[in-house]
């Protein structure tokens, strides 16, 4: 099953959603500027009208929409996530990035972007999936941390993965230093996993997601 189809003539059109600083939405608006992934960055969402990632998307004459949530905590309200989804729908996105958005996505958004939903998360996964990933993993003492960008399905933090990218874990560091190591990480990996995507180049197989070394030519052999 294809993730992405072939190469196509036209740019791919994104959306980001976004409830925090923002820093991989900026990786992603600078790959779109200098031309590393063939896309167009159409609308940055986000739940929180303070998010520091709208801001980046305005500076970048980005479309940046603030969408209260409505009253849960960790989720969108049913009807709330329709009016995201048909923001999204309303700007022709194809695939929807998660940058450091900060809510649990459910049913009918997932249906309507079946496939086409990118998250990023901060481990190799699926260790610590949840909150505070690298806290998790310094404190639970591994010597290799990363991070991991995978497709969002209704599992947590527990769709086919994407990419993924390992960070030595060092004597000295704490909670602190290790996610800014792994960041620099993630902010490659995003970029990188987002232009697969555009180039046609992932398949999905079973649960594993196959990276085809050039368009419409499988390393392995197979079928996609
Ligand atoms: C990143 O660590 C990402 O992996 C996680 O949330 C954080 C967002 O950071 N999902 P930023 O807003 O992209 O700087």
């Amino acid at each position: 099953m294809a993730v992405s189809g072939g190469r196509r003539a036209r740019d791919v059109v994104l959306g980001v959603l976004a409830s925090g600083r923002g820093t991989n939405l900026q990786a992603i608006i600078d790959a779109t500027i200098s031309r590393q992934i063939p896309a167009r960055l159409a609308v940055v969402l986000s739940d929180r009208e303070d998010a520091k990632a709208l801001e980046r998307a305005r500076e970048a004459g980005i479309e940046a929409l603030h969408i209260p949530p409505g009253r849960f905590k960790t989720k969108l309200e049913p009807e709330i996530e329709l009016k995201y989804a048909q923001a999204l729908k309303d700007r022709n996105v194809e695939l929807v990035l998660l940058a450091g958005f900060m809510r649990v996505l459910h049913g009918n958004f997932l249906s309507a972007f079946h496939n086409r939903i990118m998250n990023i998360h901060p481990s190799l996964l699926p260790s610590f999936p949840g909150l505070k990933a690298q806290t998790q993993a310094w404190e639970y003492g591994v010597k290799i941390a990363g991070c991991s960008v995978h497709l969002v399905n209704d599992m947590v933090d527990g769709g086919p993965i994407i990419l993924q990218a390992a960070v030595p874990v060092t004597e000295d560091d704490t909670p602190d230093t290790l996610a800014d190591r792994i960041l620099k990480e993630e902010h490659r990996c995003y970029v990188e996993a987002v232009r697969l995507y555009c180039e046609g180049r992932l398949r999905l197989d079973g649960r594993r997601v196959r990276v085809l070394a050039d368009h419409g030519a499988d390393p392995a052999g197979g079928g996609g």
